[in-house]
């Protein structure tokens, strides 16, 4: 009786304790092939997490933040979001990552009237729909795929290029993007195939792109894929420019394509490498005290907390449409900048660059895209 009065006891101070947290659902590959991109969500949002709560976090209330794995399966994502709002219960959402997982998911949050800001999902429908409550901290496939096909065909002077994508909103998106782009500058490419994300074996689509002669291989999607159709482009001797998008902006790109050596040589764009900004170098030397390198998306989750930080801060209600009017008639400072949406929840500001991998393993920034 008496341990069962603890127990009560117990329950309800931690439901209190519970009740008093700002809960932020982090949603991303947290497992399967893309889990690398998870972890920087993760590992970004926690250390912005940190920070919050050390300054006294949001509203006086500790920021607690709630994993869920959508592994980048939409069915999966769709799952998830609907125990983050019906069983979590929280406040907002950063997530997806993979923005065929984020549109489905997108939806769940909006009916509940919970901001979502997705630091990864580059795919134009993601904001197009025009649901209230969604916001990215990251570009768009219509300006990243322009920023591609400007730079093959203007600095590679790519003639005859292959086009080829892994069928996913986000792969197939980019390389149309891309398409489109390369048309008003009067190339058309000379192969545009389809691959099976989970496929190993490429070797009959390169002998066709080897077939055509084509003289660059521009590939949509994600580095799983991206690492073995490179290795076997190169091992059956085709030293053409190999291009692709933030898809493979993770070191798991380099162990995908069988070492530093494979990858070097290789084009992609990003965003502006938020590492090289002077006033977040607290923020990157804390990461990299605690034996994490930000690379990647990890910063983009790291700002997507602090602007669903100032959102709430300054709105007396707790609806995710009066959060993201909030964004979006404000500007916030971030470890990315000082960042500013348009009314369709998209950043006002395109900076994609274009980076290269070098030998060692690592991406260098070599110019601003046009
Ligand atoms: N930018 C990638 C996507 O939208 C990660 O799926």
């Amino acid at each position: 009786m008496k341990r069962l009065f603890l127990f009560t006891l117990l329950s309800l101070f931690s439901t209190t304790l519970l009740a008093e947290d700002i809960k932020i659902g982090l949603a991303g590959p947290i497992s399967g092939d893309n889990a690398a991109f998870g972890e920087q969500l993760w590992q970004g949002a926690s250390l912005a997490a940190e920070a919050i709560n050390k300054d006294g976090g949001i509203k006086g209330k500790l920021v607690k933040l709630i994993q869920a794995d959508d592994a980048c399966e939409p069915k999966q994502a769709v799952s998830v979001a609907n125990r983050l709002v019906d069983l979590d219960q929280v406040d907002a959402v950063i997530g997806h990552f993979c923005s065929s997982s984020t549109i489905p998911a997108s939806n769940v949050y909006a009916e509940a009237d919970i901001l979502m800001i997705t630091p990864a999902s580059t795919n134009p429908a993601v904001t197009d729909r025009g649901l209230s409550t969604v916001l990215r901290m990251c570009g768009r496939d219509d300006q990243q795929g322009i920023a591609a096909a400007n730079f093959l065909a203007k600095k590679l002077a790519v003639k005859k290029i292959a086009i080829v994508h892994d069928k996913d909103t986000y792969g197939k998106g980019l390389a149309d993007a891309t398409v489109t782009q390369l048309g008003t500058l009067g190339i058309r490419p000379i192969v545009y195939e389809g691959l099976t994300r989970g496929e190993k074996d490429f070797n009959a689509l390169i002998t066709k792109i080897k077939d055509k002669n084509a003289d660059a291989l521009y590939f949509g999607g994600l580095h799983t894929e991206a690492g073995p159709l490179l290795r076997q482009l190169r091992e059956q001797g085709l030293d053409i420019p190999f291009m692709s998008g933030d898809g493979i902006m993770s070191e798991d790109f380099v162990t995908a394509a069988g070492g530093p050596n494979v990858v070097s040589g290789v084009y992609m764009t990003f965003g502006k490498d938020p590492r090289s900004i002077e006033s977040s170098a607290s923020i990157v030397e804390a990461f990299r005290a605690a034996g994490y390198e930000p690379e990647g998306y990890t910063l983009y989750a790291y700002a997507s907390l602090q602007a669903i930080a100032a959102a709430m801060n300054a709105s007396d209600t707790f609806e995710g449409s009066a959060y993201a009017h909030w964004l979006k008639s404000h500007s916030v400072d971030t470890v990315l900048g000082s960042k500013a949406w348009d009314t369709r929840g998209d950043l006002t500001v395109s900076d994609y660059v274009i980076y290269q991998w070098q030998g060692d393993g690592q991406y260098k920034e070599l110019e601003a895209a046009t």
